[in-house]
């Protein structure tokens, strides 16, 4: 465990009784001192997890041709904000700006900004050789205001949220306890609530067992996204794991060193992260007064952008073992079993008159 935030976890729980999931997922995550996005550089190999840029150049390279493509069709703004939300290593804007940088104009008139609270990951940001110099932020409320595109690739999935689960006596929310005599977390649940039967009325048919997720923080941020593209004009793209229609089961996990373990144990020292629900932020998009296309599968958005010409293109030039590392990751990017059909693609446009939305028209998987 880490032990302080463990500690000062189950204290609260001791004072205040059990805390929501929220709650937990946002010390576990964020906690300023000891929370596992403040800390760690927890991407790679040798970190937990695995991130698509981190799979292969094509991800950043298909990312920031997107991203010139997009600032073409909303007329060249110049100055315009390039930003990403939660850049992680860098990885996919070193290869999108490379990528990028054929595009004329381009370059100079981006203004790169990141939203990204972890300060072992902005630092390794500060040391790539990017040929635009990033401004840091704590979150997307701090970014100046301006025409945008901007990407948010595995940011969503970081973000709290709460769960609510059914029974025969009617919905409650699922709570994190403490057990003293055991000194280990527990699942709780809030007593049934008429107030939350009134809010998940849509679901009244949902059978007992069932179990809801909302993520305040994930549509906060989706809002304010939405709004300064309807403000100012410009292009989002989401992609993240996650659900094109809410279901009703538990999604929450946890993975230390690429293998999921429990949930509460451990807290801080595991990445913690819940499947996005898109048809959510499609909804925040649309109530916001953007235009909405997607979600479509990540091997739908890739195969659309031309990766399988990508891969041909870099395969030409490679050593036999470099030409089946190039067809593991472009398998590993797009096929159905591995990250094609979860991962998902998002996108809010606001361009002028006569301006063509970068994305697959197609819906298929
Ligand atoms: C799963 S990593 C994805 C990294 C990168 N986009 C990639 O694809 O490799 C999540 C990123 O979001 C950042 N992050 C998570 N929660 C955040 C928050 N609430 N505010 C700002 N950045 C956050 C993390 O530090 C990390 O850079």
């Amino acid at each position: 465990m880490t032990e302080p935030l463990a500690e000062a976890l189950a204290r609260r729980i001791l004072r205040q009784g059990p805390i929501t999931v929220a709650d937990f997922m946002s010390a576990a995550l964020g906690d300023p001192r000891f929370g596992y996005y403040r800390t760690r550089d927890a991407i790679g190999a040798t970190g937990d997890f695995v991130t698509a840029p981190e799979v292969s150049q094509m991800f950043g390279e298909l990312i920031g041709l997107w991203c010139a493509e997009s600032w073409r069709q909303l007329g060249q703004p110049d100055p315009f904000l390039l930003v990403e939300l939660g850049p992680g290593r860098g990885t996919l804007m070193r290869d999108a700006l490379r990528a990028a940088a054929r595009v004329p104009g381009f370059v100079d008139a981006a203004r790169l900004h990141f939203v990204e609270s972890n300060e072992a990951l902005r630092r390794q940001q500060a040391a790539l050789p990017l040929p635009a110099t990033p401004t840091w932020h704590d979150g997307l409320h701090e970014v100046p205001d301006g025409p945008m595109v901007a990407i948010a690739n595995e940011f969503f999935d970081a973000l709290p949220i709460r769960q609510f689960q059914k029974s025969e006596a009617g919905w409650h929310e699922r709570l994190v306890g403490w057990d003293e005599g055991a000194r280990r977390f527990e699942w709780a649940l809030s007593p049934p609530s008429d107030g939350l039967g009134a809010a998940l009325s849509g679901l009244s048919g949902a059978p007992a067992g069932s179990v809801v997720e909302v993520s305040a923080a994930g549509v906060a941020v989706a809002r304010e996204l939405a709004f300064r593209l309807q403000t100012h004009g410009g292009a989002t793209l989401i992609i993240d794991y996650g659900y094109a229609a809410t279901p009703l089961s538990d999604s929450l996990q946890a993975v230390r060193r690429h293998r999921k373990v429990s949930p509460l144990t451990d807290p801080g020292e595991a990445d913690l992260t819940a499947h996005v629900d898109f048809a959510a932020l499609a909804e925040t998009g649309r109530r916001e007064g953007v235009a909405v296309f997607g979600p479509v599968s990540q091997a739908t958005l890739l195969r659309a952008f031309g990766i399988d010409a990508r891969a041909g293109q870099l395969k030409r030039m490679a050593s036999a073992d470099q030409a089946a590392e190039i067809d593991a990751a472009l398998a590993r990017l797009t096929g159905p079993d591995a990250m094609g059909h979860l991962f998902k693609a998002l996108l809010y446009w606001q361009g002028p008159a006569g301006s063509v939305p970068v994305f697959p028209s197609d819906q298929a998987p």
